[in-house]
Order: structure tokens, then C-alpha cells, then sequence
């Protein structure tokens, strides 16, 4: 079984913690800044070691370094997992610059090493279906598609939001990823965006904990509003929103020629997933893919197998380094007022198929 390091064991390191055992990796060790929460979290989920950083990236018997850092830190983190010869798994988004993204990929490529990112949802069940209905032409040819993520924001729930309203975050990194890597997973590289950026509030009201009631200063776009031409000719709209109250459009839906696909949220792995025909009639669709629940740790462990086996992975740095060139598009088109071409390229993850029959 693969051995992983864990850097970085707030919030989201539970579940990867939770899940290594099903999907098949083993955490060998956890390290954070703040020690004692990795020595927690080593306790409770049986790992042998919480160690300092600098020892986990030293440590011989680590093959992958898990990193669940804060986002500023994740390009940091990876390039030293790369350059202690370790391949590097990134909670999303890859990095918080795409000089930092590229130096990563580049760096792993020269050391014949991996990088891989979450968000890993589209392998679940739900997209995993939705995948294999749209090559089976249930709604002909795909024409459009419309990825709508409506809140106010997470200041009233989060006791800490103002990272969220700082560069780099925002609605268009934090929840982007889900919304794009889905699309991108589905319908290949993105080639040309078009957006408009704004904040509707200049400061934001923490609603629990310690810090309710202090304001927080926001100093990125909380509305980000765009349009994407896909190279296959597919058109999308893309909205991820802090500024406004959800109504009852779907999150993710595609329009094609004979029907119409409302996919699952792209934060989870199940569905539900569901057709217009063109006739009108909704019908819910059966998922016939593994997968269907919280199953964060599955491209980890994609990742990890396909290192043993010589091929490629699916959640990939290059996958991951296309949705954030497309974020990073989205914005300067939003600030400069015109349209932005990618200069990067994806190549379609494979469908995970025969993969998920010997991982769980
Ligand atoms: N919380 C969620 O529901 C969620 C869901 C999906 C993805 N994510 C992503 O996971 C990542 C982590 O999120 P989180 O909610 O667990 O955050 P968190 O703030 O709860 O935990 C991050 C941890 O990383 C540690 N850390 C920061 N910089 C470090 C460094 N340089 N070296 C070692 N440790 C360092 C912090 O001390 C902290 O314990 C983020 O990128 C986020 O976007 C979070």
C-alpha cells in the first residue's frame, strides 16, 4: 500500500484520514504549523507519527505528500514535497499563482515525479454516469452548458472568513474548481473566456465565534459572471456568486440538441442526475458507477495506483493547471473588459472505469 504524508490537518484532513483504509493508501505520517493539531489528528486516526514538516519531507518510507494546506501555502508545500523527491496530491485550488502552478509541473516533470489536485468529485458516481450518458448521446449533440453557484457567502457560518475575501479566493477560487474541473472533466480544454467581476459589499460582517460582529475588508471579486468557449464548440455560462440569495435553477446542467442533462452538485460524488427529453419528460437516471459517497481521497488514490502501474492519473496537475488558468482568465477578462485565450491545454481525464473496481 502507498505511503502518504499528510501536511496541513485542519477541517478537510479528516475525511482523507477517514477514507485511507477503503480507497487504499496508507498515511504513515501528519504534520501542520501548529503541531498539537497534528498530534490530534494522529490519535484519533491511528497515524504512527505527527512530525515537523521538514522530518515528513524527509522521511524515506513517504512516497506521496497529501496537501491539505491553506491555499497560499499549497505551492510552497509542493514544491518542497518535489524537491525532496516525494510526488505532491494539492487540496484544490493547485496554486494561488500560475507562475507558482507552472514552476510546480515543471519542476515534477524535470524529477520524473507527480502532481495531482482535488477536487476529485467528478470520479464519483454522479459525473462518473453523467460521463458515460453524454457518450451515449442521451441529449445529442451538447450545445451549452450552465454552471449557476448562488450564496451570500460564508462569513455568517465561518468563525475566520476574511481569507475568503482576499486575492486569490473569493467565489471563483474556492468554489470554482468543483464547477470547472466537472465541465472541463466532461468536455475538454477550455479556449477562450469572458467575464464580468464586481463586489457588491466593500466590507463583510463575521456572524459566529470570537470574532462576530468584527467587519472584514473585501479585496476581491464576490461576483464573478462569465462565458466559456470550449475548443469542442461547446458554449457555457459560469456564475459563482457571495453577493446573492440562491433561487431554484440547477448548479450544473447541459443543454444539447435532443435533451438536456442536470447534473449532480460537483461538490459531492453522488447525484442525483437527470434528463429532459425533448419531449419534456424528466427522468431521473440510475447511477451505475462506485462512488457514491464522500469519497474525498479517490484521485489520491487513483494517483498512487497508477505511479505502481506506469500510467497516467486522473486528477492531474495539467487538469488542475487548465481550471486555474481558466479562473485566473475569468478575472483579468472581468477587470480588462475583453475577451482572454487560454494558452494551456487539457487532455480528457480516461473515465475511471476498470480503476474502480480495484480501489474500494
Ligand atoms: N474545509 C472544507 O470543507 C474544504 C473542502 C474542500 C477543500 N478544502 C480545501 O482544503 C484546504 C484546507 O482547508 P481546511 O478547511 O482544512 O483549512 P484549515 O484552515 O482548517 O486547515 C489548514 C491547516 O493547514 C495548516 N498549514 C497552513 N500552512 C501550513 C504550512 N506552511 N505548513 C504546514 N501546515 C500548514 C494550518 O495550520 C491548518 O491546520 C484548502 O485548500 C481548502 O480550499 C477544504
Amino acid at each position: 500500500m502507498t505511503r502518504i504524508g499528510i501536511v496541513g490537518t485542519g477541517n478537510i484532513s479528516g475525511i482523507y484520514l477517514e477514507n485511507a483504509a477503503r480507497l487504499g493508501y496508507e498515511v504513515l505520517a501528519v504534520s501542520d504549523l501548529d503541531l498539537e493539531r497534528a498530534q490530534a489528528q494522529a490519535t484519533q486516526y491511528g497515524v504512527p507519527h505527527a512530525l515537523s514538516v521538514d522530518d515528513l519531507l524527509a522521511h524515506p518510507d513517504i512516497e506521496i505528500v497529501l496537501n491539505l494546506t491553506i491555499p497560499a501555502a499549497h505551492g510552497p508545500i509542493a514544491l518542497r514535497s518535489l524537491e525532496a523527491g516525494k510526488h505532491v496530491y494539492n487540496e484544490k485550488p493547485l496554486a494561488s499563482t500560475l507562475e507558482e502552478a507552472k514552476k510546480m509541473l515543471e519542476r515534477a516533470a524535470q524529477k520524473g515525479l507527480r502532481v495531482g489536485c482535488a477536487p476529485d468529485t467528478f470520479l464519483g458516481a454522479g459525473f462518473q454516469s453523467a460521463r458515460e450518458q453524454l457518450k451515449g448521446g442521451i441529449i445529442g449533440q451538447p450545445v451549452h452548458a450552465s454552471a449557476l453557484m448562488a450564496s451570500v457567502g460564508p462569513e455568517g457560518w465561518h468563525p475566520d472568513p476574511s481569507f475568503f475575501f482576499q486575492p486569490g479566493a473569493g467565489p471563483l477560487f474556492d468554489m470554482g474548481p468543483y464547477y470547472l474541473t466537472a465541465l472541463i472533466s466532461l468536455f475538454g480544454s477550455v479556449s477562450s473566456v469572458f467575464a464580468t467581476v464586481k463586489s457588491t459589499h466593500t466590507e463583510r460582517t463575521v456572524g459566529s465565534g470570537p470574532k462576530a460582529g468584527q467587519s472584514v475588508p473585501v479585496n476581491t471579486p464576490t461576483h464573478v459572471s462569465g462565458v466559456l468557449n470550449f475548443e469542442s464548440g461547446l458554449s457555457a455560462s459560469l456564475t459563482m456568486s457571495f453577493d446573492m440569495v440562491p433561487g431554484s435553477a440547477p448548479l450544473l446542467e447541459v443543454y444539447g440538441t435532443k435533451g438536456s442533462l442536470t447534473l449532480p452538485d460537483p461538490n459531492t460524488f453522488g447525484g442525483p442526475l437527470e434528463t429532459h427529453s425533448v419531449t419534456g419528460e424528466k427522468i431521473e437516471l440510475s447511477l451505475n458507477k462506485p462512488f457514491e459517497d464522500n469519497s474525498r481521497g479517490l484521485g489520491l488514490a487513483n494517483m498512487a495506483q497508477a505511479i505502481q502501474e506506469g500510467r497516467p492519473h486522473l486528477a492531474s496537475g495539467q487538469l488542475a493547471y487548465h481550471v486555474l488558468e481558466t479562473m485566473f482568465k475569468l478575472l483579468e477578462s472581468g477587470e480588462a473588459g475583453k475577451l482572454m485565450t487560454l494558452e494551456s491545454k487539457v487532455v480528457r481525464p480516461e473515465a475511471l472505469g476498470e480503476i474502480a473496481a480495484r480501489v474500494g
